[in-house]
């Protein structure tokens, strides 16, 4: 031991201290510290008394590091959660903490100054908590202090920060638009927000910059991008917000292949610099259609080998009266599930399916040979022999598959119950990074129930495939677009597309989409206005931030990664907004509620 080590008997002054003088923070002291006297503020994490010491856990932004008291009874009531100013010395522990970065050293106190109390907090404030997400998000500010959650934060201003090199070092401009907006069409409910000055009508938040980043390249800039909040009322999910944030890029005269590389770049960068990962480029570019049919997802992950297969030839001999139409027979392999998938586990997985709408899910099990399950009797033995050899079908395999006239029905719903099992049966190797773009996107999604009606699949300044242009007129449903979507392990991630910068093209998808030509004008006419002066051909890409932060933290939870969220009711629980306005608030633009909550 070192002979000048302190006492560690400490002068404990309790008055506040005006001056938060500080030498350093505490999560950076080391062992070459050892020797210095230092000064340090912090809360406190952890007290812990031996006897005649007390050990102290001080918690800053930076880490935590452990304080040595010599003479505990000197010191007032310090609990958890206070604030002190300390004076010590460092020195090295006899018995390091190989969990904490400051476990080689701790601080013995000379000095201890009570800068604030603090009531108990409803939760321990530390990585590991089972505190319910509503308590955390009614005390969001102590749920902050957790060093996970400020570790979050760091990487998400470091994401933001590693996007506007890359896009400063490629000639990017950062550009805002507007908040208040005319609605755009981005396929969520708008959030609105009355006009005092003109009562009746409404501004929209924007639910992405889209129609102001087409402008700015009608205006010239090229190189548009910008770190966007954006604004969607729908429904929530563990990766939607209603407000989150984008960061949209657009740029003239590239063609999608060159928006992809550079954007790749930038994700490649991004990995490597938050979480030192490799991505290999270039990434794969599966086309929508094969990713439907593989995975039953447009936004497949593919860290998993569980394919959907078609069962149309292999059924072909099949007398069940369902299948004999012209639709899809689907199916899905699932390895040694057979004997522990009960009726009641079947009956789960066909509602899952359902949602989907699939009417009914079917399964036969593999054992002993043979195929076994009520639906064998619609299969001669040939039509059985055929499946199970070109299946390769194992001991206790389940066979599912479904049958459906709409070819996305049937692959959204298998692919649901494909990423159901991976889950179940621990298929997704934890830490593990997948990267893709899925391309060729059809440009419509058919209206359900309604023949002849679509909505766009990304939005409806998405530019058609020149080579389907023609089929706008005789077959839009069968149209494929330049729309690309970067996929993370499952994730749609960012989403863009090449844009429409011929008028007449513009206002042709617009009619497609059911407005007439008076809404064209009417909602539109002063954008499209803008294409008859020279558009040049223009794309671009909005990552989805929060999304992209999600994954790189490893949770997957989207909230986890914002300082401030709503829960899924669209409420914050801290200040419990959205909150009521007074009727003067109300009456001054114009509005009288009638039906209160
Ligand atoms: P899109 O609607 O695909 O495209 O949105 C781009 C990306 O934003 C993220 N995202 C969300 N993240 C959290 N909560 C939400 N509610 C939410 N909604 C979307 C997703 C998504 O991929 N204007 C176009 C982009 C373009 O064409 O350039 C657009 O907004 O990660």
């Amino acid at each position: 031991m070192n002979s000048t080590r302190p006492s560690g008997k400490a002068n404990i002054i309790t008055t506040r201290n005006k001056n938060m003088e500080r030498s350093d923070y505490n999560g950076n002291l080391r062992l070459k510290d050892a020797g210095r006297k230092v000064t340090l503020v912090g809360w406190v994490s952890n007290r812990r008394r031996l006897g005649a010491i007390e050990f102290i856990d001080l918690r800053d932004t930076s880490g935590i590091v452990q304080l040595y008291v010599g003479n505990p009874d000197a010191i007032p009531d310090v609990r958890n959660e206070y604030v002190v100013q300390v004076k010590g010395e460092v020195r090295a522990k006899e018995v390091p903490n190989p969990n904490l970065p400051t476990g080689e050293i701790e601080v013995v106190v000379e000095e201890l100054i009570l800068v604030n109390k603090a009531e108990n907090p409803p939760f321990i404030i530390a990585d590991k908590t089972d505190a319910l997400e509503e308590t955390r998000l009614a005390y969001r500010y102590l749920d902050l202090r957790r060093p996970i959650m400020q570790k979050r934060l760091r990487l998400r201003a470091q994401t933001v920060k590693i996007f506007h090199d890359f896009l400063d070092e490629n000639g990017f401009t950062e550009v805002e638009t507007p908040i208040l907006n005319l609605a755009t069409p981005e396929g969520a409910r708008d959030y609105i927000v009355p006009s005092r000055l003109h009562h009746g009508r409404f501004y929209a938040l924007p639910q992405s910059p889209q129609l102001f980043k087409q402008l700015l390249m009608i205006g010239g800039m090229e190189r548009y991008y910008q770190v966007a909040r954006c604004f969607r009322d729908e429904d929530l999910r563990a990766d939607r917000q209603p407000e989150f944030t984008q960061v949209d890029i657009e740029c003239s005269f590239l063609d999608q292949d060159q928006i992809l590389t550079l954007m790749e770049q930038a994700l490649a960068k991004l990995f490597k610099e938050t979480i030192n990962y490799d991505v290999p480029l270039p990434l794969r570019r599966m086309k929508y259609w094969d990713a439907m049919d593989k995975y039953g997802s447009d936004k497949p992950d593919t860290r998993f080998d569980l394919f959907l297969i078609d069962l149309k030839q292999l059924f072909a001999n099949c007398s069940f009266p369902g299948f004999q139409g012209n639709g899809y027979l689907k199916g899905l392999v699932i390895p040694g599930k057979g004997k522990e998938t009960s009726r009641k586990k079947l009956d789960e997985l066909s509602m899952e399916a359902k949602k989907f709408g699939i009417k009914t899910l079917y399964s036969l099990k593999f054992n002993e040979g043979a195929l076994n399950g009520s639906f064998t009797k619609f299969l001669d033995e040939e039509s059985q022999k055929g499946i199970i050899s070109s299946l390769g079908l194992k001991e206790d395999d389940l066979l599912l598959f479904a049958y459906s006239e709409d070819r996305r029905q049937i692959d959204f719903g298998l692919g649901a119950l494909r990423s159901l099992f991976a889950k179940e049966m621990g298929l997704i190797e934890p830490g593990t990074y997948d990267l893709l773009w899925v391309v060729d996107f059809p440009m419509f999604d058919p209206v359900e129930g309604q023949p002849g009606l679509y909505s766009a699949e990304h939005h409806p300044f998405t530019r058609p495939r020149d080579e389907d242009l023609p089929l706008l007129d005789s077959d839009p449903g069968e149209v494929l677009a330049y729309a690309y979507d970067i996929i993370i392990n499952g994730y749609e991630c960012g989403g863009g597309t090449l844009r429409i910068y011929d008028r007449d093209i513009q206002w042709k998808i617009f009619n497609l989409l059911g407005l007439s030509d008076e809404d064209v004008a009417r909602k539109f006419g002063w954008f499209i206005d803008a294409f008859k002066y020279g558009a040049p051909p223009h794309g671009g890409i909005a990552f989805g931030l929060d999304r992209l932060c999600m994954i790189l933290s490893g949770t997957d939870n989207i909230r986890d990664v914002e300082a401030f969220p709503k829960n899924l009711q669209a409420v914050d629980p801290m200040s419990k907004a959205p909150g009521e306005v007074s009727e003067d608030a109300l009456e001054e633009v114009g509005i009288s509620i009638t039906d209160h909550e």
